[in-house]
């Protein structure tokens, strides 16, 4: 079934997360049937391009795999450019062009506005978009990450920003919530009766959640060195992975009731002390054979920067459910492989097989690249009764349902479009996950070199070494692989 009639307005279309992530998600709706004729894409930015200047510029061949004509052509007939400056432009000039697209598609006020801008002019747009024309239809507007540099930034933007906006009108996205794995461990959790007996700390030794980068800063050093990886990646996606993996049930409501039950994990963090936390920032070193420069080296970073450019955390929540477990973060750039996922490791079994236990159970939630939910079990060893041995029963996701999966953009913009909040962080959980960064921020030490190319500074091993316990880094591949020396 078709998607409501609506119009798109992107700004900051000229920017990469619209030529990159956003275009391409809209290509793939289109391929998919899912948007009306009616569904007009107003693109602003503030390039003075024409029309043909500003497609030219998507660059649509890099970023969309075996294009379909039909559909592209389709996706560009859409578009309309629209040149503005938020400090000069004149508001009225804008106002007129949106509504000639209205005029011209002529089929219902409804409004998506994508806001893919800094932080800093939110609220300025804000203000502007309120003088569109939105009596006979509803508006969603969607804020990207980050939302807020702190509690106090977070708190003042949501009070601007809602002089203009009801709260069922805002979406900030947090795009991991989009990836299909991370959609999934709610399943997992709630659709397989086998794990909800065994999710919490009767059951679970500890949780490791790891999102390792190859990439650098690339071209975005004015952002990121005043922002580092606490901010960028932990405040938000590791965070909401944690919520994701800790929160209760949610009831019928589903959209409500998560997002109710994501902010109680949040309000349940204990707060970070010192000697949870590990900071780091790269230096030089080689990814996959190639030499990169030192994260101070970088074009836009300062040459004594303090930025971190890794983090590690062991974090803990105390309610009856997590009370004692650990919850290991760690996020970083320039590190040895690009992967996320998720481990959830399970106490050693008392009654095993000869009397030793056995390996401790663990479940795997590969979130990327090669998505997939692996559990490692307990089997007999062939011919020798009294040893088992730790299989990997592996699902891998595309294998199984093929190349079609959502990318995230495509999952958050189909949502919006529905109205449906539920994979959308409210103002509650995004100021609570503020107040525990805010801390973290206070109490952690300055950061500490580590090699591009490593799994990241020698302290961040020590973190867990001090619990007796070792980040589970070795590729879990093969059909059976150890996982002795844990404890
Ligand atoms: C963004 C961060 O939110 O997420 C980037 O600002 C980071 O620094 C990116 O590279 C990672 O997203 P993904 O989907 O590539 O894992």
């Amino acid at each position: 079934m078709k998607l409501e009639s609506q119009m798109i307005i992107i700004f900051g279309a000229t920017g990469d997360l619209s030529r990159r992530k956003l275009i391409p998600s809209l290509y793939y709706l289109i391929g998919k049937q899912l948007l009306t004729d009616c569904t007009p894409v107003v693109c602003i930015g503030r390039k003075n391009l024409t029309q043909q200047e500003f497609i030219k510029h998507l660059s649509v061949e890099q970023f969309i795999r075996n294009q379909d004509p039909q559909v592209m052509q389709d996706l560009i007939g859409r578009i309309t450019y629209l040149s503005f400056d938020m400090e000069s432009g004149n508001s009225d000039e804008f106002i007129d062009g949106v509504n000639d697209v209205q005029k011209k598609y002529g089929c219902t006020q409804n409004k998506l506005i994508y806001f893919a801008l800094p932080t800093s002019i939110f609220e300025q747009t804000v203000q502007l978009i309120n003088k569109l024309d939105s009596e006979n239809g509803w508006r969603r507007i969607v804020f990207e990450k980050p939302f807020g540099a702190d509690l106090a930034s977070a708190r003042r933007l949501d009070a601007n920003i809602r002089t203009f906006l009801g709260e069922d009108e805002i979406y900030r996205v947090d795009h991991y919530l989009g990836k299909e794995l991370v959609q999934n461990i709610l399943t997992l959790r709630f659709a397989n009766e086998i794990f909800s007996g065994v999710w919490g700390a009767h059951a679970i030794d500890h949780v490791q959640i790891t999102v390792s980068e190859t990439l650098g800063v690339e071209k975005r050093a004015g952002y990121y060195d005043k922002n580092g990886a606490v901010r960028d990646m932990i405040q938000n996606h590791l965070l909401q992975l944690l919520s994701f993996v800790a929160l209760e049930p949610p009831d019928d409501d589903v959209a409500e009731s998560l997002r109710d039950q994501a902010e109680a994990v949040m309000r349940d963090l204990q707060p970070l002390e010192e000697a949870d936390i590990v900071l780091g920032q790269y230096g030089s070193g080689v990814i996959d054979s190639e030499k990169v420069r030192a994260y101070r080296m970088e074009p836009g970073v300062a040459e004594n920067s303090t930025t971190e450019t890794y983090a590690a955390i062991r974090a803990h929540i105390n309610n009856d459910r997590w009370r004692g477990v650990p919850f290991y973060l760690r996020t970083g750039k320039r590190l040895r492989q690009r992967h996320a996922d998720i481990k959830i490791v399970f106490r050693q079994c008392v009654r095993g097989s000869g009397g030793n236990g056995g390996e401790p159970n663990l479940i795997i939630i590969r979130i990327q690249p090669d998505e997939g939910i692996a559990l490692a079990v307990n089997v007999q060893k062939p011919g020798e009764e009294d040893k088992t041995v730790s299989v990997l029963m592996d699902f891998c996701h595309h294998c199984h349902f093929g190349p079609n999966t959502p990318e995230a953009y495509e999952s958050i913009l189909r949502n919006v479009m529905e109205g449906d909040h539920s994979l959308f962080p409210r103002q509650d959980w995004i100021e609570s996950s503020w107040k525990y960064v805010d801390r973290l921020r206070a109490v952690a030490s300055a950061p500490t070199a580590y090699p591009a190319g490593s799994t990241g500074p020698e302290e961040a091993d020590a973190l867990l070494e001090a619990d007796g316990r070792r980040w589970l880094d070795e590729e879990p591949a093969a059909a059976v692989f150890s996982l002795s020396s844990l404890h």
